[in-house]
């Protein structure tokens, strides 16, 4: 009751005090707990960024080894969840998969559900990061009919996941360095980006007290779209099709600034970044280097190159601000590690995990915590007479 403010979209609508990531999109600012991303991408490894989101300070050498171990012991699965991929259809979307089975993962661990007992949220913790590589890499190996393969637990956390990816029995894998250094970089600049789609959706399914794996599987689903996380799929499904259109990245652009097409450039824009969008640029450079050394052309980064170089000497794309965003050049690494195409958005979210839960527990410790619960404006018809069936 009483006055209601109407922000559709929560342009400015702040829904939480967070100390885990700070974000100034005028300047192109993104720090985790005060560190700049660019140096925890230069100096840091995954997990170890995961630890200073979790627990809100870089680990020591122990902490870190420790944390290692811990999640070391949760990387399988339990036998029985195999069973649910021989239930999904051959061409499921992986995406499907991981929240389905993320989902599942509340069956299995029933005596560890409950959010406010912090022994059964670290465990949980713990099986979630050490678990999300073999769920994803067991949804690519159904989706080619390969034998899955199970974790490798002396190996580090994205070796084990590129060995689960791509290793085929009976003949030994290499595993590269370059891709190991790529996926790392990947999977901490996507680490996490405060009050975003998915991570408020599971702040929001959280605030209810549902368990970990049920708001983490609702974050899943959220980031799944094309207009959030889904867009690096979806943007190297453009960049494909321009290159199969003859490369005419300007028909794209115009179609893109046309309003009676709903056509938008995927990997573009975004709602807080004004200026540019600096994991963009640390993507990009990344490219750059990783393709010269593997001595890859790929022509996909070349028409992305030329795309942003046109889109950008518009005025449609300036007047509104609109760069080129986090999906943007992404999908180039992957492919040049050889990650297919409908896996783009499950590393995502093998990347946003971490912040997903750091904004879970947070919420949890809040002493402001309650339930998420908007309002609305009702601007439905008034009282109306109730007609039986046969007046109708
Ligand atoms: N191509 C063409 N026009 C665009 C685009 C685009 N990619 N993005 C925004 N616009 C236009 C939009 O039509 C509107 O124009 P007008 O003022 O004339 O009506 C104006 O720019 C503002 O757009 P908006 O939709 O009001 O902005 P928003 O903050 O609600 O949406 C966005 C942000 C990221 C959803 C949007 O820019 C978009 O749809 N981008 C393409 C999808 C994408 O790349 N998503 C990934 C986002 S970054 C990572 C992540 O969150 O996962």
């Amino acid at each position: 009751t009483g006055y209601i403010t109407l922000d559709e979209g929560y342009v400015n609508t702040g829904s939480a005090v967070s100390d885990i990531t700070y974000l100034d999109g005028e300047k192109g600012i993104l720090r985790y707990r005060g560190y700049s991303i660019e140096e925890l991408a230069a100096n840091c490894d995954f997990i170890e960024v995961s630890y200073l989101l979790l627990y809100g300070e870089l680990p020591s050498n122990e902490q870190l080894a420790n944390f290692r171990a811990a999640l070391r012991r949760h990387t399988m699965l339990h036998e029985d969840m195999r069973s649910f991929y021989n239930g999904f259809p051959r061409d499921a979307h992986p995406m499907a998969i991981l929240g389905s089975v993320v989902g599942a993962l509340s069956t299995f661990y029933q005596d560890y559900l409950d959010p406010k007992d912090p022994h059964q949220v670290e465990i949980s913790i713990h099986r979630l990061m050490a678990k999300l590589p073999t769920i994803a890499a067991f949804s690519y190996k159904k989706s080619i009919g390969q034998p899955f393969i199970y974790p490798l637990n002396k190996l580090s956390y994205c070796e084990n996941f590129l060995q689960m990816m791509f290793a085929v029995p009976s003949e030994p894998y290499e595993i590269d360095p370059d891709f190991v250094e790529a996926l790392n970089l990947l999977l901490i600049v996507h680490a996490d980006h405060e009050q975003n789609c998915s991570t408020s959706t599971v702040r929001m399914v959280g605030s209810s007290d549902a368990n970990l794996f049920a708001s983490i599987s609702a974050g899943i689903s959220a980031l799944w779209g094309p207009l959030h996380g889904g867009a690096n799929q979806a943007c190297v499904e453009m960049l494909e099709k321009i290159r199969e259109d003859g490369g005419n990245v300007g028909k794209y652009v115009d179609m893109a600034k046309d309003r009676n097409s709903s056509f938008r450039l995927m990997g573009f824009g975004h709602r807080v970044y004004k200026n540019f969008d600096p994991r963009a640029k640390i993507i990009k450079k990344s490219c750059d280097i990783l393709l010269k050394k593997l001595k890859i052309s790929d022509p996909i980064f070349e028409i992305a190159q030329e795309l942003e170089e046109v889109a950008l000497s518009d005025s449609y794309f300036v007047e509104r601000k609109l760069y080129p965003n986090v999906d943007f050049y992404s999908g180039v690494i992957y492919r040049a590690i050889g990650i297919p195409v409908q896996m783009f958005t499950v590393l995502f979210a093998m990347g946003r995990l971490p912040g997903w839960i750091s904004h879970w527990t947070e919420m949890h410790a809040s002493k402001n915590k309650r339930i998420s619960r908007p309002r609305q404006v009702y601007d439905g018809q008034t009282h109306r007479e109730f007609l039986p069936i046969e007046k109708r």
